[in-house]
């Protein structure tokens, strides 16, 4: 806290920085995202163009980067046509000019391409907002493309400009279900509309929803026209004649039948610069958005959540094509929203980490995952009340669609906890009442996943990580009062939290029988962190009780009692082992990051500064970050992030974020998006994860600065 009020001291010279700041960093990392607001409106794309022609060297995929999702960016200038966004275009008619790039910049909320096209500069860029104060935006799963065009040579030039996208946003079954499509004009706005012909609710095929419904929009004042139609006819239609004949294809199909695609062309006419940008939006809407297991009433469970939005009275008329002018016409004022917080954030970066720019950059990644799988919802109960529920997809992993899994809500708590702690409530909420009223009476531990399946968020997990899982959870709740200083989550949940503390105090020292995800699907007696973590967890739950008034002497001095026996046997002269009966064993102790941020100030700073000596001898041997553990050579981002965050000395801090960022723009063939965990030495081998909400955690610097300061 003495730093924050040095901070706000220091705040008073600033605001002349925060007015001229213009990102001059040209940040290259391997994929870039482009649509991220929601688990099922996430495409990045390749960052490994020839002759930097990045946006043209592939189509954006979707997050797994398996699935092609075309996005197609085309202009005439002066007669010469160019592509600006997308892969090879079948059936061309004309010779594809590709311009290039001359500039990559990332802010957390926008990402902006610079590209050269002849004679004139070409700025795309890709916004997903971030809307710290207004939940009803925030709920919005819409982004916005757009494009601004200026003469390099100080003359007039003649511009047509064209975007489409495919079928391929409406479903990940290419092959068998069939797409329907229209095109809707209001007042100010023209969009086309994708969707299924038969939708399966809740089901998802590749990752994709089959209940979506996709809109391309686009403002209707400049000289436009359009057409949905074969990708094969509609873009060389475009390439001839440098407009669309408004014709509707009426013959539905599936995706791999003569590709569907939803265009739009703007003649700009002869020009210097573009007056003002042209913009598009895209949105993939779903409604309702999860199916949810725990009413308090089990005769009315499960049921459905719609997206938030639509509680807002300025959405009453519950019609999309209001949905859309509004976001439309929020264009402007979203734009300096987002300046004034990309300003921010990249002030406070600043800040804390000493002018690294490495760091901005990666909170500017991890502000976009944290929040691409976080989805707000609501349900009315019979009284009218609304009751706000949020769920986090736990995107990354193919093979997993959990919903709200405790690791998720540890990891990414630090983004949370700067942005909006608020919304932190909301997730909880969703998982405490299932765990609370479902779970029973398996609820002695936290849920592994409290709600599996998204968007069917009707299964709990029971966690093989029971002590981990557990101390995460009651972290998180404790981190979320204290920062958002409400106590209505943990009043409500008050017994199942002390059911667990419980737990903690009976297994978390010795933690007998149990798994880490440090050392993965192995059973030990002994695991240093897991006892670490357990024993932070009852600290939380003694800040917790003394919150709510209630007597917290045992926690305290149970925790106080542990840590002490958990100093004596794991804390070796130079490190920290692993398996504490076993002395050439060692560790990296992430979870003092929960220790630090929560203040339970269990660990003596002996300890801090032995791991912290010990990570800085061994950075030098791993590019990437240091492993969990001695039994591994893997590495997670987040927990590099966590480590740096209590690190005293600022070449420790800098050295493991250098080593995050490295991997990050790491340009081989086995990438992610954005890699979460991966080998902290060889990077041919593939990241087992990346584009999570996990990496929230790039905010861990942040979190502990400014976390109880709302900043926005
Ligand atoms: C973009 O790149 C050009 C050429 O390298 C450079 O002159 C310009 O300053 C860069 N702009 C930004 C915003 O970095
Ligand atoms: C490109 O767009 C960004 C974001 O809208 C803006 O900050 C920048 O000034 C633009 N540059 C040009 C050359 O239009
Ligand atoms: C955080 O979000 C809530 C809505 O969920 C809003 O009421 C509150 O004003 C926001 N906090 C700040 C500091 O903007
Ligand atoms: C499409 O249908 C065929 C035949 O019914 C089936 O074998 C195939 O698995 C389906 N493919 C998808 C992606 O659903
Ligand atoms: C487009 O299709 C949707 C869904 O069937 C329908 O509700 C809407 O009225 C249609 N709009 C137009 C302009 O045909
Ligand atoms: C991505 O998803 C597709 C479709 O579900 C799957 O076939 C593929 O194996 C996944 N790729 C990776 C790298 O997980
Ligand atoms: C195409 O449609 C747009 C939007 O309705 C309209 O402004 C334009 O005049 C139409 N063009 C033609 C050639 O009909
Ligand atoms: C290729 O494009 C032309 C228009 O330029 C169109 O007439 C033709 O049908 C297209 N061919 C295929 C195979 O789609
Ligand atoms: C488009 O046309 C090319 C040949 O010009 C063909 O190879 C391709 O399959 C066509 N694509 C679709 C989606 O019909
Ligand atoms: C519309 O197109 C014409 C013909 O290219 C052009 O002269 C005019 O400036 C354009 N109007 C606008 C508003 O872009
Ligand atoms: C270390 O980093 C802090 C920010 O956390 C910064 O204020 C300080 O100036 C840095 N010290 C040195 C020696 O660079
Ligand atoms: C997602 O969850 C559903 C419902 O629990 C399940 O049936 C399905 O197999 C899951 N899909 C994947 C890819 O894990």
């Amino acid at each position: 806290m003495r730093r924050c009020y040095l901070y706000t001291f220091f705040a008073f010279l600033l605001p002349t920085l925060v007015e001229s700041f213009d990102f001059p960093r040209n940040f290259t990392p391997s994929t870039y995202p482009l649509a991220v607001r929601s688990p099922y409106l996430n495409a990045w794309i390749d960052g490994t163009g020839a002759n930097g022609a990045v946006l043209n060297h592939d189509w954006p995929r979707l997050w797994n980067l398996t699935q092609t999702m075309e996005w197609c960016g085309m202009a005439h200038i002066d007669g010469i046509l160019w592509q600006w966004l997308g892969g090879p275009i079948s059936n061309s008619s004309s010779t594809i000019n590709i311009p290039a790039m001359r500039n990559s910049t990332l802010t957390p909320t926008r990402t902006i391409f610079e590209l050269v096209a002849g004679p004139m500069l070409l700025n795309i860029s890709f916004f997903n907002p971030i809307e710290t104060e207004d939940l009803t935006r925030q709920s919005l799963p819409f982004m916005y493309l757009s494009l601004d065009a200026q003469s390099l040579d100080g003359q007039e030039h003649d511009v047509q400009i064209y975007s489409d996208i495919s079928a391929e946003w409406v479903t990940g079954d290419r092959v068998n279900s069939t797409v329907q499509w229209n095109t809707t004009l209001t007042s100010s706005t023209i969009f086309h509309r994708g969707y299924l012909q038969n939708p399966q609710s809740m089901v998802e095929v590749n990752n994709q929803a089959q209940d979506a419904t996709v809109y391309y929009a686009m403002e209707l004042d400049q000289n436009v026209s359009w057409k949905t139609g074969d990708a094969n006819i509609t873009r060389p239609l475009f390439q001839d004649q440098g407009k669309l004949d408004n014709e509707t294809d009426t013959s539905f199909r599936v995706v791999n039948d003569q590709l569907p695609v939803f265009a739009f062309a703007a003649d700009l006419g002869v020009l210097r610069n573009t007056p003002s940008s042209l913009v598009w939006a895209l949105g993939v809407v779903r409604d309702p958005v999860v199916r949810y297991a725990a009413s308090p009433d089990p005769s009315t469970s499960p049921w459905d959540q719609r997206p938030y939005f639509y509680s807002d009275s300025r959405f009453s008329s519950q019609r999309i094509e209001d949905v859309i002018d509004f976001f439309m016409h929020d264009y402007e004022s979203a734009v300096q929203r987002a300046e004034s917080l990309d300003n921010r954030i990249y002030q406070d970066a600043a800040s804390v980490s000493g002018g690294n720019e490495e760091y901005f950059d990666l909170v500017s990644m991890g502000a976009r995952l944290a929040l691409s799988a976080f989805d707000i919802t609501y349900s009315t109960s019979g009284d009218g009340e609304i009751d706000i529920k949020a769920f986090m997809k736990n995107t990354g992993i193919n093979t997993n669609n959990q919903s709200n899994n405790a690791l998720g809500l540890y990891a990414s708590l630090p983004a949370f906890m700067y942005l909006n702690a608020t919304w932190m409530g909301y997730l909880l909420d969703s998982s405490l009442q299932y765990q609370n009223l479902i779970f029973s009476p398996n609820n002695s531990m936290a849920a592994y996943s409290s709600l599996d399946g998204h968007p069917i968020v009707t299964g709990g997990t029971s966690s093989d990580y029971s002590v981990e899982d557990t101390a995460s959870m009651l972290i998180v709740t404790a981190t979320y009062a204290r920062m958002s200083k409400d106590t209505r989550i943990i009043s409500k949940y008050y017994e199942l939290l002390q059911k667990w503390t419980q737990y903690l105090i009976q297994g978390s020292m010795p933690p007998i029988q149990q798994k880490t995800m440090d050392h993965l699907g192995v059973f030990n007696d002994h695991y240093t962190t897991v006892a670490l973590k357990g024993i932070i967890g009852i600290g939380a739950m003694a800040q917790i009780s003394a919150t709510l008034g209630q007597n917290n002497s045992e926690y305290l001095s149970t925790a106080s009692n542990l840590i002490q026996n958990w100093q004596i046997q794991t804390v070796q002269s130079e490190y920290i082992t692993m398996d504490y009966s076993n002395t050439s064993t060692w560790a990296l102790l992430y979870d003092l990051y929960a220790d630090t941020l929560l203040g339970t100030n269990l660990v003596d700073q002996r300890v801090y500064d032995t791991h912290e000596q010990f990570c800085q001898t061994q950075l030098s041997a791993y590019q990437f970050g240091i492993p969990e553990s001695s039994y591994s050579t893997e590495t997670k981002s987040m927990w590099s992030m966590f480590t740096a965050a209590t690190s005293k000395n600022n070449e420790t801090r800098n050295d493991l974020i250098q080593a995050i960022f490295r991997r990050a723009t790491n340009n081989n063939s086995s990438k992610r998006n954005f890699p979460l965990i991966y080998d902290s030495q060889d990077s041919s081998e593939q990241p087992v994860e990346g584009a999570s909400p996990q990496q929230g955690g790039m905010f861990a610097l942040l979190a502990l600065e400014y976390g109880f300061i709302p900043r926005f």
